[in-house]
């Protein structure tokens, strides 16, 4: 889909990350763009600071009435939908055992339930308009789960699922769908939790969040199936693809036994 000056664009997460590059990306191209995160002040200074005419939609996607009422508000100020990006997540890594339950069950509502709340919410005002385009955010650990990452490698592949089936879904109906993969972005995602990062996580590998919201624009532009950034992240998919074994010794040279320590 072709990026215009006046493309109404909602993005969740917007607030920081990849889902404020990309707010400051479209932007810079004259898009009107929904600003959707839990922190109004964060939102309402982003829109103040980006170029242009965006609104600061203050939510929670794990609350499928707020999610529905923003959605329908930026709808409302901005005269229709034509891009939605479902960006907003959150993890929690350690061991399984280690791993709350009451964090296991936020990163479920919000990388999972937020998700389809959000995408449910846009569709109902994109559909019957014959034109639009719908992005998943994903994760590397969507394609194979990492240990230490059990949970949320679970409800990025739920992501990959739910958009895999959606987009075949949308077929015919003018809206198009891209799910995303990124590996290691330079964020706040793991902010809160430095002093228990696996070792097979390598945060100076990371790269810059602009970069990410650069391949996902030429995702969109290209209506592309996939973006996978950095490009290597596809690898996950291949070797995995050809036998789990062989995607585990692949990711044992690339990562380091903690990334597979299981041999048999
Ligand atoms: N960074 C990476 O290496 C990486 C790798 C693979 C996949 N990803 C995926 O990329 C997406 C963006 O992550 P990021 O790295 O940009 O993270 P980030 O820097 O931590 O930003 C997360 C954004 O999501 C918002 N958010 C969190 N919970 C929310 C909720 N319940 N409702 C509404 N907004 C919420 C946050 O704002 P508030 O806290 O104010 O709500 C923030 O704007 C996530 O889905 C993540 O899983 C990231």
């Amino acid at each position: 889909m072709e990026i215009l000056p006046g493309t109404r664009v909602l993005v969740t997460g917007a607030s920081r990350g990849i889902g404020r590059a990309l707010a400051v990306d479209f932007a810079a191209r004259g898009a009107t763009v929904g600003l959707f995160a839990r922190g109004r002040d964060e939102l309402e200074a982003l829109a103040e600071e980006l170029p242009g005419n965006h609104f600061a939609l203050p939510c929670d996607i794990g609350d499928r009435d707020a999610v529905g009422a923003a959605v329908a508000s930026f709808v409302s100020q901005a005269g229709g939908l034509d891009i939605l990006i479902a960006n907003a997540g959150i993890a929690h890594y350690g061991p399984f055992m280690d791993v709350a339950l009451e964090h296991a069950e936020e990163m479920v509502r919000i990388n999972v339930l937020g998700t389809i709340y959000t995408v449910r919410a846009g569709l109902e005002h994109m559909l019957g308009r014959a034109q639009g385009h719908v992005v998943v955010v994903s994760s590397g650990a969507g394609l194979r789960s990492f240990p230490w990452a059990a949970v949320y490698g679970a409800t990025k592949a739920a992501d990959r699922m739910f958009a895999e089936a959606l987009r075949h879904e949308l077929s015919g109906t003018g809206v198009d769908l891209t799910t995303v993969y990124p590996g290691e972005i330079k964020t706040d995602l793991h902010a809160h939790e430095q002093d228990r990062l696996p070792d097979w996580y390598r945060p100076k590998d990371a790269v810059p969040a602009a970069e990410m919201s650069a391949a996902i624009i030429k995702g969109i532009e290209g209506n592309k199936r996939e973006v996978f950034h950095p490009p290597l992240v596809r690898l996950l998919r291949i070797a995995h693809g050809i036998s789990p074994k062989f995607g585990d010794r692949v990711l044992r040279v690339l990562r380091g036994g903690n990334a597979a320590p299981r041999v048999d």
